[in-house]
């Protein structure tokens, strides 16, 4: 990851940009970083907002080869592959399905998958990462102060974002080729062992509450109602930590 690497100081959004190199037969692995984000954006229409300087913007362009299902799983084989990056670099993390790393319970970073379409050679996915670095607590909007943080803020110390970069491409290297070479299983133990939700009572999207019992072979959510059902998501967010009935 990161033979091709493309640094700029000011863009739209790292993931346009590595979109459009993948419609341009870019090889796997192509990264692309950003100092800063003009259009960043987030899951489900969100924009993603960082002042210059502070974040870690990149994104990964991958060409997944295996079965069309392992393609959705890449998207939690980023999650583990961050958090054990941040692990390397001291910094203990969990994750919020399906692939929020947080930090002291407040989201650090997120991370956007993003199918390439068009008369593309190869199919491409770029995953999207932006790890809230060396913001302080006053550059997040108000709303987000208690929901959002970053490694500075956490750990009262700056980071080098360019040692970050480094840590978190190997980790996704060692994560992908897992994935590649042995499918699913390893990644969703490691998802497991670093959730910070297994057990609790969650709430998602309108589809209500229960408590989250596991993590399905395919990387679904699986929670259990307080009627004792199970139901399976696969797409969605948790919106919320219920109250236990
Ligand atoms: C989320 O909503 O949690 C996902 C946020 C993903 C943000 C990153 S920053 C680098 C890359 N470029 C973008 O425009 N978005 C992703």
């Amino acid at each position: 990851m990161g033979r091709h690497f493309l640094a700029v100081r000011e863009i739209g959004s790292t993931n346009t940009v590595a979109l459009a190199l993948a419609a341009l037969d870019a090889p796997e692995g192509s990264v692309v970083v950003a100092d800063y984000q003009t259009a960043g954006r987030g899951r489900q229409g969100r924009a993603w907002l960082a002042p210059p300087d502070t974040a870690l913007l990149v994104s990964i362009l991958l060409r997944p080869t295996g079965p069309a299902e392992r393609i959705p799983q890449l998207s939690l084989v980023a999650g583990v592959a961050v958090r054990e990056a941040l692990a390397l670099a001291g910094v203990e993390t969990r994750l919020k399905w399906p692939n929020d790393i947080l930090l002291h319970g407040k989201k650090v970073c997120g991370i956007l998958l993003e199918a390439a379409s068009g008369p593309l050679r190869e199919p491409g996915v770029v995953v999207g990462i932006g790890l809230n670095v060396n913001q302080e607590r006053a550059d997040f909007a108000a709303d987000l102060r208690q929901r959002a943080t970053s490694l500075s803020v956490a750990t009262g110390r700056a980071w080098e974002r360019e040692t970050l970069l480094m840590l978190l491409l190997s980790s996704m290297d060692r994560w992908y080729s897992t994935h590649r070479r042995e499918g699913f299983a390893p990644v969703r133990e490691a998802w497991l062992s670093g959730s910070g939700d297994l057990g609790r009572w969650i709430r998602v999207d309108s589809r209500g509450a229960g408590r989250m019992v596991d993590l399905g072979a395919d990387g679904a959510l699986i929670v259990e109602t307080a009627r004792g059902g199970r139901i399976e998501i696969l797409a969605g967010e948790i919106e919320a930590h219920a109250p236990r009935r």
